[in-house]
């Protein structure tokens, strides 16, 4: 494996890509409604030739399977051993024989050429040379072939972590926001960033429409649990897991006004982005 993003290499084969092995079916709750967004506005038509970028465990790369259908044809691409494992044993579960997953660097790895559509749901935030993976990207479709990812707006934005993520205010020392642009969820917060980005690497027709949506789905301690296990709460209890109990408290409190019936459902903001390959 190429060494071009060793850090995210890294981190999603330990605790990120384990946690996300771990709790894929709730966070495929929460997220799905988005990636069918991106999804839609790709329209894989059948027998079209598709990449899954950042599959994870797969989930996205099963619904495109469906969508090709038989006589089409699904790679997922991923960095991630143990989310792969999942993914592998999701399309063997499910028969799916026009699926087929790569441990890669999607930024550096030679990738088949000719390909119908690129497609990926919050995985291609993470290169350190956007330029260089988007152009690599692109180097896959037929002249003509189409790009299509949903990627998050900025985080106060997205009540779902924001609120969650502030209850630990004053439990912890705040730690310093990332530099604008460094890999990582939010680093394509910024649309101007992302049309310069796909420019670069030679993509056109780019259009990037903002997209809001409340999402959830977990009942109220499902949601809690998620908001603690997975992203900075995660981080802060691995550190101080005797934080657990006020912690949990003070995420109860931050979420129950979003609980609708029995689960909860909070607005996020994210971009759908699409483009071409000019050929
Ligand atoms: C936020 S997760 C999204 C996973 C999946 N698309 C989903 O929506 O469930 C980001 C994914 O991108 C993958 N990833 C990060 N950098 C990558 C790279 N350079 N090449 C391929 N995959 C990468 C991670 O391993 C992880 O599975």
């Amino acid at each position: 494996m190429a060494a071009a993003n060793e850090a995210q290499e890294a981190y999603w084969n330990d605790v990120a890509g384990r946690t996300w092995a771990a709790l894929q079916d709730r966070i495929d709750r929460q997220i799905r409604p988005l990636g069918l967004a991106a999804m839609d506005r790709l329209a894989p038509a059948a027998g079209e030739t598709v990449l899954d970028i950042g599959c994870g465990c797969g989930d996205t790369s099963l619904e495109l399977a469906r969508r090709v259908g038989p006589e089409g044809g699904v790679l997922g691409l991923d960095i991630s051993a143990p989310m792969l494992e999942v993914a592998r044993g999701r399309a063997e579960a499910a028969g799916a024989h026009n699926l087929a997953f790569r441990e890669a660097d999607a930024q550096t790895a030679a990738l088949p050429g000719g390909r119908d559509a690129v497609f990926s749901r919050f995985g291609v935030m993470f290169f350190a040379d956007p330029e260089a993976a988007f152009a690599n990207l692109r180097r896959s479709l037929r002249p003509g072939g189409r790009l299509a990812f949903v990627c998050w707006r900025p985080l106060p934005e997205n009540l779902w972590i924001h609120l969650p993520a502030e209850a630990a205010a004053g439990l912890v020392p705040p730690a310093p926001p990332p530099e604008p642009g460094t890999p990582g969820p939010f680093a394509f917060a910024d649309p101007d960033r992302v049309r310069r980005i796909l420019a670069e690497a030679g993509f056109t027709g780019i259009e990037i429409s903002p997209h809001d949506e409340a999402i959830g789905g977990l009942d109220l301690e499902g949601t809690v649990g998620m908001s603690v296990w997975r992203g900075p709460l995660g981080a802060i209890l691995r550190e101080r897991p005797d934080l657990a109990p006020v912690l949990h408290d003070r995420v109860r409190t931050a979420v129950s006004p979003w609980l609708r019936g029995d689960a909860v459902y909070m607005p996020s903001a994210t971009w759908l982005v699409s483009a071409r390959n000019p050929g």
